[in-house]
């Protein structure tokens, strides 16, 4: 082959593999105090700063109450950075960065603050080359989004002058309800046109979920299997360990399926039952995803289909935990769930049939985010029942976190002289196959915002046929008995054992 001929990615601007590096521009982000900001956003914006993939003169602008001046933020932005970035501490890039923050004091409902903020990223723009390119993080509890809308829009904050951009970031809980998401992005939406507003789902933002895409789209492997010919069922599983200690006034009220199933394993269970979109644009991929969304129902009658629970006291490993409701700041009387489990349809050509199983909870057996596709049983056995007793159904596992890769399961020999058959894995592992570290996701979506990349981002209508998924069995448990109690370590309650025993499958035991 004719070398000249291969691409080179130092020759043509267009090579997608370079890292791009997004434009001049700064940052706000209300709610910089809070936890999120301080475990992820901070972090995560260090080392983007640290992988040089931040503009010359990118700033960095907190708004928040606290009696603070630069020196308070500093410190504050120094320990987050030192606690929870990925990239090695450098002294050199924190000092740059240092002089890329401001504090600017002030509370939603004042105007002067607010106005302060606007003559603020004047000055920056004027000073550190930032054009008018602002984007401003809303870190904030949902009922706060309509105050601080209101006052980008009144200080003029949110308007763009020519040749300029403004967007807002905002984060889940995108409502609580069908209704109430309408009227938030209704509220968004009066200030900010639709392209300018990135909805963070951070699961979007992990490799791991990124890959769905490339397993299924960039290979001719896997596509003839994945319908219900042979896909028996999918679960999609979001086990997580810990408990909500210290997360009361989130969390109680809400729930698991409300906190992650709305919008993370909806979002998995898109990406997974999607058609391949015509091009990978971010118009394209949404569409699909649209479209497999307005597809899926869930499936009746909802007292045997889904399941939720509540965790009690038990020992997680070797530490002795409490149950939620003696977790501070719940009420002893709580009904929220912790454990969420349902079956879901698709009504389409390729899935019809196929039950989508989901789950979540808190205080499992393990932390681990799978998707598996469950095949459906070889129609014909020429080997004896006795010779496959050890061999199950045929799976394909896609391993979110944590040991992120893929495993195959099918039937192998066991060695030695007659034909027995029994399950065995094989492995793709993204820590052996690739030396390269994946960033965290905040890392990417942050990026992916000021690059205004926005496929990694769910629209208002994504978000809305989520809720109008849940809606009816929110509905449901809401006037039909509370949530069944679980043993902490343990895989939730035994009406979720049961939703999918009745259909004489079981969960995975991953
Ligand atoms: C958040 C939920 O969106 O995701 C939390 O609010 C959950 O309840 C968290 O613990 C899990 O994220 P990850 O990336 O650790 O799986």
């Amino acid at each position: 082959m004719d070398r000249s001929t291969w691409f080179n990615p130092l020759r043509d601007p267009q090579d997608k593999r370079l890292p791009r590096i997004a434009g001049p521009c700064g940052m706000v982000i209300f709610g910089v105090t809070g936890d999120l900001a301080r475990k992820k956003l901070l972090p995560a914006i260090y080392d983007l700063a640290n992988r040089g993939l931040l503009p010359a003169g990118f700033t960095l602008i907190g708004f928040g109450r606290r009696d603070w001046d630069h020196d308070d933020f500093c410190d504050y932005v120094k320990k987050a950075v030192e606690h929870g970035a990925r990239t090695a501490f450098r002294d050199n890039v924190w000092q740059r960065l240092a002089e890329a923050i401001i504090f600017v004091r002030g509370t939603f409902d004042d105007d002067a603050a607010f106005d302060t903020l606007n003559a603020t990223v004047a000055e920056v723009d004027n000073t550190r080359g930032t054009a008018g390119n602002w984007a401003f993080y809303l870190s904030i509890p949902p009922d706060s989004f309509s105050p601080v809308c209101h006052q980008l829009q009144r200080s003029g904050l949110a308007e763009a002058a020519d040749g300029q951009w403004r967007r807002v970031i905002i984060e889940k809980p995108f409502g609580h309800d069908l209704a109430s998401a309408k009227e938030l992005n209704e509220t968004v939406n009066a200030v900010f046109p639709e392209d300018a507003v990135f909805r963070i789902d951070h699961y979007l933002g992990k490799e791991t979920v990124q890959n769905i895409m490339a397993l299924r789209f960039a290979n001719q492997l896997f596509d003839p299997l994945w319908t219900s010919h042979y896909v028996d069922h999918v679960q999609i599983t979001m086990a997580e360990d810990m408990g909500l200690g210290g997360r009361a006034g989130y969390y109680d009220g809400i729930g698991a399926a409300r906190d992650v199933i709305q919008n993370h394993l909806i979002q998995l269970l898109a990406l997974t039952a999607m058609e391949e979109p015509i091009e990978f644009t971010p118009s394209e991929l949404q569409a699909e995803k649209i479209k497999v969304l307005r597809a899926t129902k869930p499936v009746l009658p909802l007292a045997k289909t889904t399941a939720r629970g509540q965790y009690t006291a038990g020992w997680q490993g070797s530490e002795q935990v409490r149950g939620l409701t003696e977790e501070d700041g719940f009420d002893p009387q709580s009904t929220t769930e912790t454990f969420a489990a349902l079956t879901l349809e698709i009504n389409s050509r390729r899935w019809a049939g196929v039950p989508f199983y989901l789950r979540t909870g808190k205080r499992l057996g393990r932390r681990v985010t799978e998707i598996a596709l469950v095949f459906k049983q070889a129609p014909h056995q020429p080997f004896g029942d006795v010779m496959t007793t050890a061999l199950g159904k045929n799976a394909m596992v896609i391993r979110v976190q944590p040991d992120e890769g893929v495993t195959m399961r099918f039937g192998s020999k066991v060695p030695g002289s007659t034909m027995e058959v029994r399950d065995v894995n094989m492995d793709f592992s993204y820590s052996e196959a690739f030396t390269e570290q994946s960033p965290e996701a905040y890392e990417r979506l942050i990026l992916d915002a000021l690059l205004d990349e926005s496929s990694l981002f769910p629209t208002n209508e994504e978000v809305e046929l989520s809720w109008k998924i849940l809606d009816p069995i929110l509905d449901y448990w809401a006037t039909h008995g509370k949530p069944e109690p679980y043993k902490a370590g343990t895989w939730g309650p035994e009406s979720a054992e049961k939703m999918l025993s009745r259909e004489h499958r079981t969960w995975r035991r991953p």
